[in-house]
């Protein structure tokens, strides 16, 4: 289990205006290694597990749809998914998607980018249709 991480240095957090979306400054690529993940909170207080799956930096909600157990102390697996580890609901990092109960909802999904070493987290997706394994 990784230790969380600290959103935003202190002063608040960083803030870029993209014109029609904006994006948060929650850490530097470096620390979410490959396989890792890591839990930040944006502006708005929503909790956000940022991963890396394979060198691709994602992000999701970071409160498992069950029983809000939070994703990033879970595991994220080789095939892309991530398994809470409270009652074993795996969700796909890419869509959100539940791929095995007993979660029925999927995670919200935050765009991202990375820019000079940093991970930006913008808006979330429109949340996919619930899904099952
Ligand atoms: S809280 Fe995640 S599977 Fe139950």
């Amino acid at each position: 289990m990784r230790e969380h991480g600290v959103a935003f240095p202190a002063g608040g957090p960083a803030r870029e205006r993209t014109g029609v979306s904006d994006f948060h400054d929650v850490a530097a690529i470096a620390d979410v290694a490959e396989g890792e993940m890591l839990a930040v909170a944006l502006a708005n207080g929503a909790s956000v597990c940022v991963f890396n799956h394979r060198g691709v930096i994602g992000a999701v909600g970071n409160l498992c749809t069950h029983a809000e157990f939070l994703i990033s102390d879970g595991v994220l697996h080789g095939d892309g998914t991530l398994e809470c580890l409270w009652h074993g609901a795996r969700f796909d990092c890419r869509t959100g998607a539940v791929r095995r109960h007993p979660a029925e909802l999927p995670l919200p999904v935050y765009e991202v980018r990375t820019q000079a070493g940093r991970v930006l987290v913008g808006p979330r997706h429109t949340s996919p249709a619930p899904s099952g394994p």
